[in-house]
């Protein structure tokens, strides 16, 4: 199965051993941290502003400061890295693990000693085959070097940790439906409370915590609060890594600092839109997320600054929309997805997703009617924020939201000229 699909493409990055990690100060913020008690690793975090990478943005440091700790705290406790990325157009943890698997490891480390956790997972998506396999070795180098296992740098702290491959499903990258997977049950969302904090694998008190936001943590104890403080442009710590897909003239992902606005990105680092195409408007992380448009340009991207202008920052990985991509189609496209996805778990969302694609594919073949656009919106409203068990259906209906409100005209245009205005171009 791997040799077939790894057949005629290489890994993006080279490999980054143990040794080569440790020269350029790998395995430092471990070693600090063993030296520290478990609450002021916790401390420095929640100071340094860190907040999850995964798309919610919640605060990384508070979200450890609500697991049971002390002698009588259950056991074991575990720690789990969320590298599921299915979200279509994000692919920025795929690069951290192909392109430095220790710096995962040893996030994973610090977080795991923070929480006093016995055992660690890599919950990875199942495509990530050279992500698995440089994590397979990265794993191995750290137990060598005493980074991993029993009594790790004779600190009197021990920690296991294991690759999980995913199935496959988009829902198994929700943190509670991961954890049924990850349990060998069904993905279908657990209710909270209880929160995984206290109750998560095997009922076990559990963090999960997305790649990127653990590749963050061993820099911000090697150096500090306030160092990861100043890195950011706003109020949200650190760098973030952006990326740009679609017809730009160089997507790919870069690492900047929190803040960093919209313009620069797309114009700045990814070169701005191809010869010939202008740009129409962007889904600033993930598919997702609600559509920004050329107004928005200058807003900086971070958790705050990007949900003021009415979407979110998501992974921050932005999907170009240009002017010869029909925006019906896109969103038709995305829906399709989306309710495949579906884990059939409540009506709005198994049942309403399936609607708003049949009602964009028929947009989209000349077939649409002036009221599935008001029963579009209707979808839209069933699947809002509280009406469904997960975030799957409220982010789903996002761009399809945003583009009934920016690109009104187009939708317009599909039913007056019973065809799609590009489907000659
Ligand atoms: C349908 C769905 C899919 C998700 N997929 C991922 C994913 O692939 N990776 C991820 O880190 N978070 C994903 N999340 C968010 C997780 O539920 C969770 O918030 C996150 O892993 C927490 O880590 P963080 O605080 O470091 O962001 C997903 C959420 C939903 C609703
Ligand atoms: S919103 Fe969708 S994916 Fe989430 S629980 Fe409901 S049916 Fe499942």
């Amino acid at each position: 199965m791997e040799k077939v699909l790894t057949k005629n493409i290489q890994p993006d990055l080279p490999y980054v051993d143990v040794k080569a990690y440790e020269a350029t100060g790998g395995y430092q913020g471990l070693r600090k941290a063993l030296g520290m008690t478990p609450a002021e690793v916790v401390e420095v975090v929640k100071q340094s502003n860190l907040r999850g990478r995964g798309g919610a943005g919640f605060p990384t440091g508070m979200k450890w400061s609500f697991v049971p700790m002390g002698a009588d705290a259950p056991r074991p406790k575990y720690l789990v890295a969320n590298a599921d990325e299915m979200e279509p157009g994000t692919f920025k943890d795929r690069l951290l693990m192909e392109g430095d698997p220790h710096q995962l490891v040893e996030g994973m480390a610090v977080a795991a000693y923070a929480i006093q956790a016995d055992v660690a997972y890599i919950f990875l998506r199942g495509e990530y085959l050279f992500s698995a396999e440089r994590l397979r070795r990265a794993i191995a180098e750290a137990y060598e070097n005493h980074y991993l296992g029993k009594n790790i740098l004779g600190s009197g702290y021990s920690l296991e940790m294991y690759i999980h491959l995913s199935a496959g499903r988009y829902m198994c990258g929700e943190e509670t439906g991961l954890l049924n997977a990850l349990e060998g049950k069904r993905a279908n969302p657990r209710t909270k409370p209880p929160y995984p904090q206290v109750s998560g694998l095997f009922g076990k008190p559990t963090i999960v915590q997305n790649v990127e936001t653990l590749c963050n943590v061993p820099h911000i104890v090697k150096n500090g609060a306030d160092w990861f403080k100043s890195l950011s442009y706003t109020q949200d710590g650190g760098t973030k890594i952006y990326g740009a897909s679609g017809k730009v003239k160089r997507p790919g992902l870069w690492e900047l600092p929190m803040g960093t606005t919209i313009r620069e990105i797309l114009e700045v680092h990814a070169g701005g839109m191809q010869d010939g195409v202008r740009f129409r408007g962007l889904l600033p992380g993930g598919a997702s997320t609600d559509f920004l448009v050329e107004e928005h340009l200058d807003v900086k991207m971070d958790f705050t600054e990007v949900a003021k202008v009415g979407s979110r920052m998501g992974t921050g990985t932005m999907i170009i929309l240009d002017n010869q991509t029909c925006p019906v189609g896109m969103v038709r496209n995305l829906e399709h997805f989306f309710a495949q996805e579906s884990c059939g778990w409540c009506t709005p969302c198994w049942s309403g997703l399936n609607w708003a694609e049949k009602a964009l594919t028929a947009l989209e073949e000349g077939q649409g009617q002036p009221a599935d656009l008001e029963h579009l919106s209707f979808i839209c409203n069933l699947c809002a924020p509280g009406n469904t068990f997960c975030a799957l259906a409220p982010g789903a209906v996002e761009p399809l939201q945003s583009a009934l409100k920016y690109f009104r005209e187009d939708f317009d245009r599909h039913i007056a000229e019973k065809r799609c205005p590009w489907s000659s171009q």
